[in-house]
């Protein structure tokens, strides 16, 4: 627990210090001004693979749709009635849903809402969102935070979604707490919301519990969504995870793999 508050700790002092650099600010505007959806690359994957890994955009109309459609009609009322555009989804401990609610509710929301989804794998020790959609990426976030690469070059519009986009993680990083709390990422997040007012950021992140990844990043982001697993997260770790959080906006929880 040490580790994560003195990496909450460090990523603070971190962006303190971005908010001054103008120089830095400017570079990554133009970085953002730069991203042109018709140059995004569309890669349709494999539908067998989106099925199989519960992914709307391969799947009919059903009763799962339908609870997306619920959870991202929620969501959008109430980031609307705050102004917010990016939410970080988490939660206590692994495997207990969010790459899949994360996508399924960008899905959704890119098919039912009139705004455009953009979602970033920032789960940057283990950057497998892309598989989900059977699509191999060759570049992504990583790539973007260590060096000088375009950000609009590592856009892919996947499973054939209109409205739909995303920045896959790219290859895995060690120092993955660093560079999520870092200046560099802290103002691509307030440069891709600046930049399309409708438009609503999702970023997939590795639990709160396990590394310090997520609370690094999350003071970055307008709120957090808890992806709860039924019968297997613990209510004792899911309050520490709802106070070690309170560095952004709760703004509720899922109950993800419910019996009934
Ligand atoms: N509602 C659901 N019903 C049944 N299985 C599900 C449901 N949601 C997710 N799963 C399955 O649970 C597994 C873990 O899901 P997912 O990868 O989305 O979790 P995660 O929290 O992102 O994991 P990690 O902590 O490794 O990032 C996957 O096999 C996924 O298909
Ligand atoms: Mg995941």
């Amino acid at each position: 627990m040490e580790k994560i508050q003195q990496a909450l700790e460090r990523a603070r002092q971190q962006r303190e210090g971005a908010g001054t650099s103008t120089e830095a600010r400017q570079g990554h505007v133009e970085d953002v001004q730069s991203i042109v959806y018709t140059r995004t690359q569309s890669m349709e994957g494999k539908s067998e693979t989106q099925r199989e890994n519960r992914i709307l955009s391969a799947m009919e109309h059903s009763d799962y749709a339908d609870a997306f459609k619920i959870l991202s009609t929620q969501i959008i009322q109430r980031m609307e009635e705050h102004q917010w555009s990016s939410i970080a989804i988490t939660s206590v401990g692994g495997d207990e849903g969010k790459t899949t609610t994360a996508i399924n509710l960008g899905i959704s929301i890119a098919k039912e809402i009139e705004y455009t989804v953009l979602l970033v794998d920032t789960n940057l020790r283990k950057p497998e969102l892309h598989t989900y959609f059977g699509i191999k990426p060759e570049r992504g976030l990583s790539d973007y935070l260590q060096g000088d690469v375009d950000l609009a070059d590592l856009l892919v519009r996947p499973g054939d979604v209109d409205h739909f986009v995303l920045l896959p993680g790219g290859a895995p990083l060690m120092n993955s707490t660093e560079m999520l709390g870092s200046p560099k990422m802290c103002s691509l997040v307030e440069e891709l919301k600046d930049r399309y007012p409708k438009r609503i950021i999702i970023f997939d992140l590795p639990p709160v519990l396990n590394t310090a990844d997520t609370l690094s990043f999350v003071p970055c982001v307008d709120c957090a969504l808890i992806v709860v697993e039924d019968d297997t997260t613990k209510e004792t770790e899911l309050k520490q995870t709802v106070e070690l959080l309170s560095v952004t906006n709760v703004i509720g929880t899922v109950l993800n793999k419910a019996r009934y």
